[in-house]
Order: structure tokens, then C-alpha cells, then sequence
């Protein structure tokens, strides 16, 4: 295999590329934006066409990129190493302040708590500050497998270089059973790249109110959108609607419900699925339905199970929101790694 990096050229943009190194992690690490979303070959969003030239990339799913777009030479840039220099049609050169340079970041451990039913809130105190936005996650390291888990912040950008992640065990996962669950302690380091994705916080419109629909710890990412909302403007209009199945799934409940008591524009509904309670029951897009007659003037937010996203876009478009005030982001399942 060739030592040497390769070119890729992209209109008038260029980067290089080292051997084994993705190409979507190429463009980031230079500061030149490609959308991404998964970064594991499961959505199609980082998809580029190469004109000249030849990769290495593992089959890609029929539902992400289509034969028709295999040969006309689109391939996923998550996945694919370069194994000559190419070329690929141009990608646009985004200053947008949202998006940042992806880099190495180092921390360590800062506490590990459980808040809920196989749910743990942890901290990280990184070495040095991470600038993202609102809504983007980091890939955590997994000691001793090569392998990585992605975890987006719960907490808003500029809070003094700590980050927060809710994590939820994944029954056999590499990350959660075989490292976080079992082992991870308080002061151990930790290695992740970011930030990644593009479902980031746009503060569009100061006017418009915010409907954050999360499932499960989807509710990470929207914390971060709200608290960051709320720093630009304490009086906006913001429903705060959490999914969860059981109600010892819940948590951060008093985290919302402060926040509710201290902000008049703040709405906070924690709905369960299977469970009973005094509290709400069934989904969150039927909630959405049954509470807001119009979801016109607001922009959306949704995180969690793929099930729960597509169903939440449904009621907020049949509550006559605009498709392109809908952000969205889908925990998809990792690729099962033994544990470790
Ligand atoms: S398929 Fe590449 S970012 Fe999702």
C-alpha cells in the first residue's frame, strides 16, 4: 500500500488524504464541510460522485445508495479510503459557523451516575475545549477494540471544556457492557474524534418557537439545542416533549421541570409508551397532535429510534410544519462488535 497521501480534488477545493484515512474525515480534519450524519455507512448523507479515480469501501446498503448511483460512481465518504488520487464533483465550501473542524480530543472520566433504568449520565473534563454546536456528537474510543461509539453532548457549546452524555446499555454492546457499564471509572482517560453530524442547533428565526421531540436518550442532543436556545433568548417558546417506555426510563425530569418553572415559554412533556402513571401516555407525535392544533412558526427537533423520528416528522407535518424547519437525527444501532 502507497505511503504517501492522496490528492483528492473537489472543484476548486483539495485535500489530502493518508492512506487508510476516509475521505469524509479528510474533508473534515481540512475544515471543508461535507454533510454527514452516522458516519457508518447507514444514511446516505455524506454520499459524493468520484469522476476520476478508485476507492476502497465496503458494499453499501441498497436503501443508502441505489445501483443507479453506484454506477453513475457516488459512493458513501464515510466509508470509502482512497486508493489513487481522485476526484469528485465539488463540494460547497461552508463557512457557516455551525460547523467545525473535526480533530483528536483527550479528557478524562469526570462522574458517572445512574439516572434511569440501565441509563447513565457522564461527564468528561476534556484537556482542551471543543468548539461544536448544538446537536453534534463525538465518537468515543472503545479501549483496546479500534472500534468507536458515537455520543452526542447533552450539555450547549463553551461550558469550560466538560462534556455530558446520557448513555443507555446496549444489551452485548462493545461500548456499554463490555467498557462504560462495567469497568469505566471516575479519572480514566478517554480518546474521541469530533465533532461530528449536521443535525445542529440553526437559530433561524429568533421568532420561532422550538419543538424538541426525543426518544430515550435522544433526549441528550436536545438538551444542548434547548439550553443554547435559552442562552439567546430565556423567553422563547419551546415544547419539550420526552418518549420513553416505562417510567423508570425517565430522567433528568427535575432537570425539566426547573426549566420549565424558571423559563414561561418552556413546555415539558414526558410520555410513556408502555407504562402507566399519572402522567402522559402513548407517543410523542400523538402528543404533538393533541396538543398543538398548528405547528406553523415553530422549527422541530427530533432524536431517537428511527420508528419514533419518522413518526414525529408525520404529526409535525400534518400539524402544517415546513418540511424544511424539520431537523432530524435517528439512533440507528452500532455494527455489533463482540464485547469486550
Ligand atoms: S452514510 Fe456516511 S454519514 Fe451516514
Amino acid at each position: 500500500m502507497s505511503e504517501r497521501p492522496f490528492r483528492i480534488d473537489a472543484g476548486d477545493t483539495s485535500v489530502e488524504c493518508d492512506p487508510d484515512q476516509k475521505m469524509l474525515d479528510a474533508f473534515l480534519r481540512a475544515g471543508v464541510w461535507i454533510p454527514n450524519s452516522c458516519n457508518q455507512g447507514t444514511c446516505g448523507t455524506c454520499k459524493v460522485r468520484i469522476s476520476t479515480g478508485t476507492v476502497d469501501t465496503p458494499p453499501p446498503l441498497d436503501t443508502v445508495l441505489s445501483h443507479t448511483e453506484q454506477e453513475q460512481g457516488f459512493v458513501l465518504s464515510c466509508q470509502s479510503v482512497p486508493t489513487s488520487n481522485l476526484e469528485i464533483d465539488s463540494v460547497t465550501v461552508d463557512s457557516s459557523a455551525r460547523h467545525h473542524v473535526l480533530r483528536d480530543i483527550s479528557g478524562t472520566v469526570g462522574s458517572i451516575r445512574q439516572v434511569a433504568d440501565d441509563t447513565l449520565t457522564v461527564t468528561v473534563m476534556l484537556d482542551e475545549p471543543l468548539e461544536f454546536t448544538a446537536g453534534q456528537y463525538v465518537e468515543l474510543s472503545i479501549p483496546g477494540t479500534g472500534a468507536t461509539r458515537p455520543y452526542s453532548m447533552a450539555n450547549p457549546p463553551g461550558q469550560d471544556g466538560e462534556l455530558e452524555f446520557h448513555i443507555r446499555r446496549q444489551p452485548g454492546g462493545a461500548a456499554t457492557d463490555g467498557w462504560i457499564f462495567d469497568g469505566m471509572t471516575v479519572g480514566e482517560p478517554v480518546a474521541m474524534t469530533g465533532p461530528w453530524g449536521d443535525f445542529c442547533f440553526t437559530p433561524d428565526d429568533p421568532d420561532l418557537g422550538l419543538i424538541l421531540l426525543a426518544g430515550g436518550t435522544g433526549l441528550a442532543p436536545l438538551k444542548s439545542i434547548a439550553t443554547a436556545a435559552l442562552e439567546l433568548d430565556p423567553e422563547r417558546e419551546i415544547h419539550v416533549y420526552h418518549g420513553v417506555r416505562f417510567e423508570s426510563d425517565l430522567y433528568d425530569v427535575e432537570h425539566w421541570q426547573t426549566l420549565a418553572a424558571n423559563h414561561p415559554g418552556v413546555n415539558y412533556t414526558p410520555c410513556l409508551s408502555r407504562g402507566q402513571w399519572s402522567g402522559r401516555t402513548g407517543y410523542v407525535g400523538d402528543a404533538v397532535i393533541a396538543d398543538l392544533p398548528s405547528c406553523k412558526g415553530f422549527s422541530a427537533y427530533l432524536c431517537g429510534p428511527p420508528a419514533m423520528v419518522e413518526a414525529g416528522v408525520k404529526a409535525l407535518k400534518r400539524r402544517r410544519m415546513s418540511p424544511r424547519r424539520i431537523h432530524r437525527e435517528k439512533y440507528t444501532p452500532a455494527i455489533q462488535l463482540s464485547p469486550v
